[in-house]
């Protein structure tokens, strides 16, 4: 069966109420969704991702008032958080409701909640009155989609539906927040930055790079964000020789008379971010073997970017 590829965001709910897979775009990336509550569509998620059973998925909502759907003894900081930066890139972790069926949470005790600050998304949301579990809607390992092409591209016809919107505004993952530690900590950085989070009056630390399950986010004990094409970082184009078998993408241009086969210039490290996976998918595309990446500075406002880019380079 073709996917069904709809602007309908009452189309899109509907599916999901019928326990299908349906994509749908977000500000962040574009969301593989399915019903939280339903186990055998949870498990058909799971597989054609290709994603690894010990690793959570993200379970998405239109509003506050729809939290008691996912989470129960919320804590006050988290609705704290969300209060203030929801609808937006935030996922806090909190415990989890028992409708949630246990493989969403990889049989943890806890879930991850995010309000995506999107009006297709949330106008679907909201239709289901479900909580929706959707991890980004690229096959496990492989950048994240922030197109509906490249949803399509991964996963051709074994979806049942997108739900059609442009390309993603932030184009990097939410910030995932662990709001059961005290101080709170950050899992993953994302469109919420440490400043923004510290702003709400929250005692909130960066959790250490770990290896440790538990210490992390799961997810981030797997490979991630990796396109064929082999990812070297450099801190500028001048340490680089040109090749039309190599991509260059960075905040500065190579020395005149480098040539690559490819090459993008952002203005700021905000288009940067907003493009970046999409151009990891189109050296792909391209053929290229190589693509050299400027690591951004230091900075918390930088934080997902140069995250991103270490991980995609494999470090
Ligand atoms: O922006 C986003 O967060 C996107 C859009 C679609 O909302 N979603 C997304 O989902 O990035 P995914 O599955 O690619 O990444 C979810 C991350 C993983 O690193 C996972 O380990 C972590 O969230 N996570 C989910 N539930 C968790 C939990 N209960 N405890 C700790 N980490 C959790
Ligand atoms: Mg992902």
């Amino acid at each position: 069966m073709p996917v069904e590829q709809t602007r309908d965001p009452l189309r899109a709910a509907h599916l999901l109420r019928s326990g299908r897979l349906v994509a749908f775009p977000t500000e962040t990336v574009y969301g593989l969704g399915v019903d939280a509550t339903n186990g055998e569509a949870v498990a058909r998620l799971f597989k054609l991702k290709r994603r690894p059973g010990n690793n959570p998925l993200i379970v998405h909502l239109a509003d506050l008032e729809q939290l008691h759907l996912a989470a129960r003894d919320i804590p006050p900081l988290a609705i704290q958080l969300l209060s203030a930066l929801a609808p937006g890139p935030l996922t806090v972790v909190v415990p989890k409701s028992d409708s949630i069926v246990p493989s969403v949470t990889a049989g943890l005790s806890t879930v991850g909640v995010r309000i995506p600050d999107h009006d297709l998304a949330r106008q679907m949301l909201r239709a289901t009155g479900l909580p929706i579990a959707a991890p980004s809607a690229n096959r496990s390992g492989r950048p994240s989609a922030t197109t509906f092409k490249s949803v399509l591209e991964d996963f051709g016809d074994e979806l049942d539906a997108i739900l059609i919107g442009d390309p993603s505004r932030i184009g990097l993952e939410s910030t995932v927040v662990d709001c059961l530690s005290n101080p709170a900590r950050v899992l993953r950085p994302g469109g919420v930055t440490l400043e923004q989070l510290r702003s709400v009056n929250v005692n909130v630390v960066m959790a250490g790079v770990s290896h440790q399950p538990g210490d992390n986010s799961p997810g981030r004990l797997h490979p991630h964000y990796q396109p064929r094409a082999k990812v070297i970082l450099v801190e500028t184009p001048a340490d680089i020789d040109g090749s039309t078998d190599a991509a260059y993408l960075g905040l500065n241009g190579p020395p005149h008379g480098q040539t690559f086969g490819w090459e993008m210039i952002y203005p700021s490290v905000q288009q940067y971010a907003q493009a970046f996976y999409e151009a990891l998918r189109e050296v792909d595309r391209r053929g290229l073997t190589t693509v050299y990446c400027q690591q951004v500075p230091a900075g918390d406002s930088n934080a997902a970017l140069a995250d991103r880019l270490r991980r995609a380079a494999g470090d």
